[in-house]
């Protein structure tokens, strides 16, 4: 009798202490979307001060936003934030302000000097007209997919990234320069091929894939930030970094671009090769020994002064957007659960801003680029961008639905 009142007792228990969990799991949505509209309509209030809409990136040392042009490789960020916030609160505020953000960015879809058209079009154009049908937005996105395929390189097989004969870029000597990050613009081709008919910015695409597949990755499955590629022959010159800490260090954002970049590029093309690279960088930022308990990790994984090294936020909102969608394609748990992980610690006062500061960006602690002296241990536009994707894509897979649309 005693023994069966203990073993009613602690089912109970458990079934108590399982529904607090579940509870606590449910309320990260709620109140994670609560405190993003509580920081980007402070945000959109400064901004109303000044009478133009204006495109904020971060904040300077003195912690003044610092506003960008359309031009910038973030400009997309802030954009996508609000339609990802129209997708969690479904409140046409929202979407009207990011339809004015969006529309802002259209001479974008002409921009060719450098490769980041994707990620600024894809944020933009591309959600808006995921949640909006909105058909004008079809011609920009087929543009902008033109733009970026003027950089793929036959000889290379592979998108030529930066220019070699402007800025800092400039002094390296490259012939054919391709980073990792590069691996997140495939989606705005894909999309496009699908939009226009035309196979061409799949295939290209796909190769771009193939290409970096086979020369950016080392042996236990980190990634080099910089490959260099001979333009006319497709000879690697060299494997370097540029944000990284050395070059054959893994610089922590160049590991979730290539993560969420496999894995968008599994959803395009069901090839294993696409699943199976993604799954082993998993593997290698999961169980790598200098990855902290709360799994933010160090800007890169190889910095000699860890651990007093500065964290990466945005590499850790980035891989666990990109977790979510790994555990759709392979119904794996453990993706599953590592995603959720991440986003509670974002989620928590470590990570997320208290109102009236930070800028009124959501996520403090992510490293623009400590070799070049700039945005170390500060808000990010991209950071709170794959923070905000992430928590609506947490709520699509809840809820049962697609994680891109509505
Ligand atoms: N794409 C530039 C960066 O990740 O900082």
């Amino acid at each position: 009798m005693r023994t069966n009142l203990l073993i009613i007792a602690s089912a109970l228990l458990a079934l108590t202490s399982c529904k607090l969990t579940d509870k606590v799991e449910e309320s990260i949505i709620d109140t994670s979307t609560k405190t993003i509209v509580m920081h980007h309509t402070n945000q959109l209030n400064e901004i109303k001060k000044q009478d133009k809409l204006l495109n904020p990136r971060t904040i300077d040392p003195n912690g003044k936003v610092q506003y960008i042009p359309k031009d910038d490789w973030t400009s997309g960020f802030f954009p996508g934030s609000l339609w990802m916030t129209y997708k969690l609160t479904k409140e046409e505020q929202w979407k009207d302000i990011a339809h004015q953000y969006t529309e802002m960015l259209d001479a974008v879809k002409h921009l060719k000097w450098h490769h980041d058209v994707g990620f600024m079009i894809g944020c933009s154009f591309l959600n808006g007209y995921r949640l909006t049908d909105n058909p004008n937005y079809i011609e920009v996105i087929i543009q902008a997919a033109k733009s970026l395929s003027t950089r793929y390189r036959e000889g290379a097989q592979a998108i030529q990234s930066w220019d070699n004969d402007k800025g800092w870029q400039a002094k390296r000597g490259w012939s054919c320069p391709v980073i990792i990050d590069n691996m997140m613009n495939l989606e705005l081709l894909f999309e496009a091929s699908i939009l226009s008919g035309d196979p061409v910015f799949h295939n290209i695409a796909v190769t771009h894939a193939k290409t970096t597949l086979e020369n950016q990755f080392r042996d236990d499955n980190s990634c080099y930030h910089v490959i260099d590629y001979d333009v006319n022959t497709g000879e690697v010159r060299s494997k370097e970094t540029a944000q990284g800490y050395a070059d054959e260090s893994a610089w922590a954002r160049g590991q979730a671009w290539a993560l969420y970049g496999y894995t968008v590029c599994y959803r395009y093309t069901n090839d294993s090769l696409f699943l199976e690279q993604a799954e082993k960088i998993y593997d290698f930022i999961f169980n790598h020994p200098r990855l902290p308990e709360d799994l933010i990790p160090y800007w890169d994984f190889d910095d000699e002064s860890i651990p007093n090294a500065p964290r990466d936020a945005s590499a850790a909102a980035c891989t666990a957007s990109g977790l979510y969608e790994l555990y759709l394609h392979t119904s794996n748990e453990k993706y599953l659960t590592t995603a959720n992980k991440l986003v509670n610690t974002l989620a928590s006062p470590n990570y997320t801003a208290k109102e009236h500061t930070n800028g009124n960006f959501i996520l403090m602690h992510s490293v623009g680029s400590i070799p070049h002296g700039v945005e170390i241990d500060v808000p990010l536009n991209y950071a709170d961008y794959y923070f905000i994707e992430a928590i609506a894509r947490k709520k699509n897979i809840e809820a049962g639905e697609s994680i891109l649309n509505k």
